[in-house]
């Protein structure tokens, strides 16, 4: 599989020639990968209006991943755009009620879509035992939803920050059967389609769904993949939307690094994954063992409950950074780490070292705040361009919010704009160490 991007832009460096046109560094190397760094000058191609070498590495990725595939400079948080202004094309098009059904654990990056969209969200909450970052119905449960509420789409975050995996592809018989188009952020969940049989979400019925290349694939921060099924949106209309959330200045830096991972994903990186799978699966088992409480379904995540080994997530956290290992999130009552193939997690390795050899403590009892439902007052949008004022979230009982105000890491709204704080939302901002909010004045 060829790199297009890459061999243009190796060239370019090659040939010497005076960059009359940005960026500004003139590709003089201060920090070394200046010299990379170009814009869409004659023969880079534009990743909006895509007919050049970005067009053939899209097909590319398009061919890995078995469906038409766009590229994000932009993170999945551009994607997430992309995908809630497609469905209320798409709506328009149908003649349906701009209205979304979505997991209420979405990242905060939906809420602003929705806004900025101006449609409607009916909200889908976690179940019994999930908590407020998890959401993953059952089919039937998703089905009656559906049936209630008629919406145009059904926007689901699988795998959640936590690792857990929803079932899409019975979720995606019930939205067939009634028409609805499925949306999934599978911000996490990139490498899903390299897995033997894939788990990815466009193989398992998703219409349209986004990944963060970057966070489970070998990509820089940043690049990011916009996914739909073949003949759902044509080409023009993915461009637009996406190019309507995006700067007229792409990284060239993170397009080359989509472009070079392509190959790799093609050849060795399944057969790495599926190694990176076995082990991380026995490092569980060795963790379960010695008495670590585990949670999620997802073959490339590891979290851990802390609370039963005897610490809070911040403590255990702190505890693997004094050996030398950092993690991806942590709250009061997780600590979430991420390996994959580029990380060595074998026994003996630090990683699966500084876990094992952690001291057990006594277990600690308390439990997070269940999750609620909060009284809707405005609705999303209107809530968030009201007059609007910051306050400490321990005087916000009773107001509403305007903007979400969320921890990032995992970015995921307690309340959402328009709807009422009440007594428990202020207990939740305490437990979650949100210390103001930003509400529509009285
Ligand atoms: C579930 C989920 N969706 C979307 C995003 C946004 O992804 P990105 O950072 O690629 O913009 C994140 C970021 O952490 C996330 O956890």
């Amino acid at each position: 599989m060829n790199t297009p991007i890459c061999d243009f832009v190796r060239a370019y460096r090659e040939k010497n020639i005076i960059r009359g046109h940005m960026p500004g560094h003139k590709g003089r190397e201060i920090l070394g990968m200046e010299p990379m760094d170009i814009t869409e000058i004659q023969g880079a191609d534009s990743l909006y209006e895509a007919d050049g070498i970005i067009r053939e590495s899209e097909k590319n990725a398009s061919f890995l991943f078995g469906c038409p595939t766009f590229y994000s400079t932009e993170g999945s948080s551009q994607c997430i755009r992309a995908m809630v202004f497609l469905a209320m094309q798409w709506a328009g098009k149908q003649r349906k009620k701009p209205l979304i059904a979505a997991g209420r654990n979405v990242h905060k990056a939906f809420v602003t879509a929705a806004a900025m969209a101006g449609c409607d969200v009916e909200w889908l909450y976690p179940g019994e035992g999930e908590s407020y970052l998890s959401c993953c119905p059952t089919a039937a449960d998703a089905e009656a939803f559906l049936a209630e509420t008629k919406p145009a789409a059904l926007y689901l975050t699988s795998p959640d920050y936590l690792g857990h995996m929803a079932d899409i592809e019975g979720i995606a018989n019930a939205c067939k059967k009634l028409g609805v188009l499925l949306m999934v952020d599978n911000a996490h969940g990139a490498y899903l389609r390299f897995l033997q049989p894939s788990l990815h979400p466009m193989d398992l019925g998703a219409d349209i769904c986004c990944d963060s290349a970057h966070k489970t694939l070998p990509v820089l921060t940043g690049g990011a993949y916009l996914h739909a099924r073949e003949g759902m949106f044509s080409e023009k209309e993915i461009k637009n939307a996406l190019s309507l959330f995006g700067s007229t200045s792409p990284s060239y830096l993170i397009l080359q690094s989509l472009d070079a991972a392509n190959p790799i994903l093609a050849e060795p990186f399944p057969r790495m994954l599926s190694d990176t799978v076995s082990s991380l699966q026995l490092l569980k088992s060795y963790l379960q063992d010695v008495g670590y409480v585990l949670a999620g379904n997802e073959p490339m995540k590891l979290t851990v409950l802390a609370k039963p080994y005897g610490y809070t997530g911040f403590d255990m956290a702190q505890a693997l950074r004094e050996d030398g290992v950092e993690c991806e999130f942590c709250d009061a009552d997780h600590v979430v780490l991420m390996p994959g193939p580029m990380l060595d997690i074998g026994r003996e390795t630090r990683l699966s070292q500084a876990l094992l050899l952690l001291k057990r403590r006594p277990a600690i009892q308390a439990q997070p705040p269940r999750p609620f439902r909060p009284e809707r007052v405005l609705s999303i949008r209107d809530a968030m361009f009201a007059d609007s004022e910051w306050i400490p979230a321990e005087r916000s009982e009773g107001r509403i919010l305007s903007y979400v105000t969320v921890g990032c890491p995992p970015a995921v709204p307690i309340v959402v704009s328009g709807e009422r704080i009440g007594r428990e939302a202020v207990a939740a901002f305490r437990y979650f160490g949100i210390d103001s909010c930003h509400v529509v004045k009285e």
